[in-house]
């Protein structure tokens, strides 16, 4: 195992009723807040009224930047930035998914940065200082809750690219799985599988030996294959909706990734499907992954391939290549059987015009040419594009 610094500070208020909270958080940092939302579902589902009661009562200035994009551009994060500065605001409220998280973090790097936000992004690290974040997380799927990352899209050149920085942590995060009963079949099922995916990249990793990482992994992974059918089923399930919500946080916070090393692979690759075709992210990762698994299973990885298959999924079978087939066989039936489409095509990437230049822009923005689990040439990535235009049998 790697030597690692493990220093997630992040207070999070997990649970019915913790929004009554909020007042005394928001209090610590400031009267001035800006209220960050995306197209309207908090609206919907009476979540803003819930918030702006709280706020009203508690004598906050309160600036709203609404309208926030699945996939958040640029120019929201300028827009933002412009915001706080003239409103000179305190600290940031977010409230709803990864999109809007991820926003607000480098909202609240720019706003106190003389660095123009795409060139803060280009930069992919900002070290610099950011006004204080607070979240309110409502789709269990990216983790952003509870880590140092944003991702931030620019269709203008097509790049969707990560940016990490210490002060991007959100200092309090609500986690209150009634906020999740309204979300869709078809997000609820896209946010597990980026959770998912989020597991077998830190899993599937050059450095051996970390059990205890591989092992949180496996028992995450099993919770959401055990809940989501029950959310898809029944979304006002609390206890479903919970068990998502916190593996949302676990998968991404640094404990199964910490003290291993290499590149994750499947990220960079719908990274380019996202900045080219604005998919949804989780659903461009689990057309990806079982097809990035078969690209990568040979001798040396099948060994970890059929631990996957036995521990995650149940597969009896000794000999470690079929049993690795059979568990890339269950992982992909498991994600048709929550309704996911599981081909390019299905979510509108018809044919293979952008493929070289997307390959190659995931292997230029990433290092998973140098040191993913299997390094990556464009050539691959080109394969494994082409392997997710038709539906895939792995037995
Ligand atoms: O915009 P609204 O109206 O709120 O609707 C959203 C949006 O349409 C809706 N939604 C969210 N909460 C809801 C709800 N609808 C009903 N009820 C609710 N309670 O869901 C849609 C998708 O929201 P979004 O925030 O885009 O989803 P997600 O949380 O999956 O975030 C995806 C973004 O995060 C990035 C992705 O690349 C993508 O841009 N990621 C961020 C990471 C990080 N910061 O660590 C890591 C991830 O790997 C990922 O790359
Ligand atoms: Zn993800």
């Amino acid at each position: 195992m790697n030597n690692f610094t493990f220093h997630v500070s992040t207070d999070i208020r997990f649970g019915k009723d913790r929004l009554n909270e909020l007042p005394e958080v928001l209090n610590t940092y400031g009267k001035h807040v800006l209220l960050v939302y995306g197209g309207g579902s908090i609206k919907k589902n009476g979540l803003y009224d819930t918030i702006m009661q709280q706020l009203t009562e508690n004598k906050n200035q309160v600036t709203e930047l609404s309208g926030v994009d699945p996939n958040p551009r640029i120019e929201t994060v300028a827009a933002g930035a412009q915001l706080c500065r003239e409103h000179q605001i305190d600290v940031i409220l977010a409230v709803g998914g990864g999109s809007v998280i991820d926003c607000s973090k480098v909202i609240a790097g720019a706003a106190r940065s003389d660095q123009e936000p795409w060139d803060l992004v280009l930069n992919r690290s900002y070290q610099g200082s950011a006004i204080p974040l607070v979240t309110i997380l409502t789709l269990a799927a990216t983790g952003s809750e509870m880590n140092r990352g944003a991702v931030i899209s620019n269709l203008e050149t097509k790049q969707k690219l990560g940016v990490h920085g210490p002060n991007f942590l959100p200092k309090v995060s609500f986690l209150d799985p009634t906020t999740t009963f309204s979300v869709s079949r078809y997000q609820t099922a896209a946010g597990s599988a980026d959770i998912i995916s989020h597991l077998i990249e830190n899993y599937f990793s050059t450095t051996a030996d970390t059990d205890v990482q591989d092992g949180v992994a496996e028992g995450l992974m099993k919770a959401v294959i055990k809940n989501l059918p029950i959310a898809l089923d029944t979304p006002d399930d609390y206890d479903a909706r919970a068990n998502l919500m916190w593996a949302s946080t676990l998968a991404l916070n640094g404990l199964t990734g910490s003290g291993k090393g290499g590149a994750w692979s499947c990220h960079p690759m719908e990274h380019e499907l996202s900045a080219f075709y604005d998919i949804t992210h989780g659903i461009g990762l689990a057309i990806l992954t079982p097809r990035w698994m078969l690209h990568v299973l040979n001798e040396d990885t099948a060994p970890k391939l059929a631990r996957f298959a036995r521990e995650v999924f149940g597969v009896q079978e000794s000999v470690p290549e079929i049993a690795a087939r059979m568990g890339i066989q269950k992982l992909y039936d498991f994600f048709i059987s929550c309704g996911i489409p599981m081909t390019l095509p299905e979510v509108g990437i018809e044919n293979e015009q952008h493929f070289e230049e997307m390959a190659q822009q995931a292997v230029a923005f990433s290092s998973i040419s140098k040191n993913a689990y299997v390094p990556l040439s464009v050539e691959d990535v080109i394969a494994i594009y082409q392997d997710a235009s038709t539906p895939s049998s792995y037995m």
